[in-house]
């Protein structure tokens, strides 16, 4: 059963892997960031971490339900002493972001004096990394930095710096590596644009 069980799986990776088009609902994707590009990069991100904050106890946030794959990936390749939790923020319907910021979930942890690492998916417009940083400020947190996956600098209407940036895109609807369409497409292990 073992062995079948592994046959399985890397007949599906290498399937994902060749993928260059495909459907999610009703839309049309094309490959645009490959899995090793991702991981490549995710790997610089942590090693810039590691050496940034060395020494200090920091405490990720990852932002649900994007950033949940980046958020486990970029952990895993942390050395630093540190903690990860994660809050959720919905905020997105559809290919355009609406802007309003529906649901808050999970604040759980006293950040009084503490270094904060935002983890995102993407940051579009930055509504939601200003409630965040809102937040954060409020309960205290005596540094924050912001890391995101994907940046589109044409879309960003805010002024808060950002830390970490992965890979900055045009301002096209992406999808795939935990970024959704209408809730399917986070399981794609690379990064797919909308073609049509
Ligand atoms: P912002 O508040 O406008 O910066 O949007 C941030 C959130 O919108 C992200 O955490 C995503 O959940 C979602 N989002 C923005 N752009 C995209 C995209 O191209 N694909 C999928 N989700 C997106």
């Amino acid at each position: 059963m073992g062995k079948n069980t592994l046959k399985i799986y890397n007949l599906a990776a290498s399937i994902t892997s060749t993928m260059n088009e495909i459907t999610v609902l009703d839309r049309e994707f094309s490959v645009y960031i490959t899995e090793n590009e991702i991981q490549s990069r995710i790997t610089a991100l942590a090693e810039k971490i590691n050496e940034d904050l060395a020494g200090k106890d920091v405490l990720f946030f990852g932002i649900l339900n994007g950033a949940f794959l980046f958020a486990a990936d970029l952990f895993r390749q942390i050395t630093l002493h540190s903690q990860i939790s994660f809050i959720k923020l919905a905020s997105y319907e559809g290919t355009s972001s609406s802007g309003k910021i529906k649901e808050l979930i999970g604040w759980n942890e006293d950040i009084t004096g503490k270094t904060v690492i935002v983890l995102e998916d993407i940051v579009d417009t930055g509504s939601t990394l200003e409630r965040i940083i809102g937040e954060l400020t409020l309960r205290k947190a005596v540094e924050v930095r912001i890391c995101t996956l994907l940046f589109k600098p044409e879309a960003y209407t805010k002024d808060i710096p950002i830390d970490y940036i992965g890979f900055e895109i045009p301002n096209n609807f992406v999808v795939g590596y935990g970024l959704d369409y209408d809730g399917y497409g986070r399981n794609l292990k690379a990064i797919y644009k909308l073609t049509k």
